[in-house]
């Protein structure tokens, strides 16, 4: 065992495992099926965070026959503007969205801003409707209006690692989320 595994598996909590996770997701997808079944929908996943939860989540919906088209987006916030929000796209959707129904997926809501920004900035692409799907909602953090259609669980405000979710980009390869303790 080398010294960084010993560091994550004595110091980090975990707040949702693994089976509680996987749970989630196949009752996320099951909600999903009832929603874009038979439609031409588009799942937007935002990198880098989010590609765990979308990639399961998708393998998911072929239970269903339902095959989402997948595309992603990178966007960034400028550290020390949280105030104002200044949020940039490095990558934006390769996709036409004319027409289609949208859905982002996220690993977390958390001030909500960027996600704000992208509900707006993808409706302007002539989506017939953009919904938003996030694994975890800190809502106790909220900075501005919106509301997640589709939730897998409320946390409280802890920093927290896993599945995709990362600490100076480590740590998002864990099957679980947990509480990251330094
Ligand atoms: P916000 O909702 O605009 O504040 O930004 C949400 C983004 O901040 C998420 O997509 C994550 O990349 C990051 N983030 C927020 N909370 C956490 C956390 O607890 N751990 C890791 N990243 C987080
Ligand atoms: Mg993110």
């Amino acid at each position: 065992m080398t010294h960084g595994d010993f560091v994550y598996l004595t110091f980090m909590r975990v707040l949702i495992s693994e089976r509680a996770i996987k749970k989630k997701v196949k009752q996320l997808a099951a909600l999903l099926a009832r929603e874009y079944k038979g439609t031409d929908c588009v799942f937007v996943g935002v990198l880098y965070g989010g590609f765990v939860f979308l990639a399961d989540l998708v393998r998911e919906l072929h239970r269903y026959d339902l095959h989402p088209a997948i595309d992603f987006v990178r966007l960034t916030s400028y550290q020390g503007t949280e105030s104002t929000g200044t949020i940039r796209i490095y990558k934006d959707v390769e996709l036409d969205l004319t027409a289609k129904r949208v859905l982002i997926v996220d690993d977390i809501l958390d001030t909500g801003m960027t996600l704000k920004f992208l509900k707006e900035h993808l409706s302007q692409k002539g989506a017939t409707d953009v919904k938003l799907c996030v694994l975890l909602d800190k809502k106790g953090r909220r900075k501005v209006d919106i509301t997640p259609d589709y939730v897998g669980f409320e946390i409280g405000n802890y920093f927290v690692v896993g599945y995709g979710l990362d600490c100076d980009h480590r740590y998002r390869n864990l099957p679980y989320i947990a509480i990251y303790e330094g």
